[in-house]
């Protein structure tokens, strides 16, 4: 009898220990005191959203509302810098969530979830100064660059008669357009707008209605069915919405 006790005792422990030590997403902070690890994926290669600062570590928007998040609800974000393309299929493996200007997709929420949306987005086009590039229709037939597994790489799939180049970062495209590779660059139109202004000398940013974007929603990816997580996370950035944070974040990142 004393030993079935013990045993199921040791098993509660034992269970309680594993689910522990079991990725660092399950709970929020650790009893005892400790801070539990959010270890978040990005890409730092998409200003404003996400860049390296100049101390060599990510910065920008989402790093700054993914630490909000962190604190508010008791985890220590731990950021990792890797290739967007890798975001997705890591979330549950190398990394808890990815904050990176991810548009929701359909394709995206067949392995991962979403927080609710953070930031409504755009694509814009970026081409050589004195481009006659204008509308849709200019699109067809030409050379596209884009980030590799972005929206921008869906959207030019589509185009007719186009011939895509992906890059593993958006900057990489734009200096192929400067260097004539490329025709455009379709990218999400926050960063386009910055490497805008990096080479106002020798691009243009087009937007707007004449190229029939839809508008995308930019959210936190989650691992598949943790609920409990997605409930914290969409709590945290409520509450950031409520008390001013995330429109003070907005003004420093972006509208500065
Ligand atoms: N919004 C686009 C997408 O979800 C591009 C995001 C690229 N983000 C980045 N950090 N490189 O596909």
């Amino acid at each position: 009898m004393k030993k079935k006790l013990m045993a199921v005792i040791m098993s509660v422990i034992m269970t309680g220990s594993m689910l522990a030590g079991c990725g660092s997403a399950a709970g929020g902070a650790a009893e005892g005191g400790a801070k539990e690890t959010l270890t978040v994926g990005t890409n730092a290669a998409f200003p404003p959203f996400e860049y390296v600062g100049d101390d060599g570590k990510p910065d920008g928007f989402d790093m700054a509302l993914i630490k909000a998040v962190g604190d508010k609800i008791g985890m220590e974000v731990q950021i990792q810098d890797m290739e967007f393309d890798s975001l997705v299929s890591s979330i549950g493996g190398k990394i808890d969530v990815a904050i990176a200007g991810m548009t929701v997709t359909e394709e995206r929420q067949k392995t991962v979830d979403f927080s609710d949306s953070y930031y409504e987005a755009v694509q814009a086009v970026i081409v050589p100064k004195g481009s006659s590039v204008a509308s849709a229709d200019d699109l067809k037939n030409l050379k596209i660059g884009v980030q590799l597994g972005t929206t921008g790489e869906f959207i030019a799939d589509e185009i007719e008669g186009v011939e895509v180049s992906a890059y593993n970062k958006a900057v990489d495209a734009v200096n192929d357009l400067i260097n004539g590779r490329v025709d455009c660059v379709i990218v999400d139109k926050n960063p386009a707008e910055v490497f805008g202004a990096q080479f106002s000398d020798k691009v243009d940013v087009l937007s707007g209605t004449d190229f029939d974007f839809e508008p995308e929603f930019y959210a936190i990816a989650l691992p598949k069915g943790n609920t409990e997580l997605a409930d914290k996370i969409n709590g945290a950035l409520k509450e950031l919405k409520e008390d001013g944070t995330y429109d003070k974040l907005v003004k420093q990142y972006i509208e500065e």
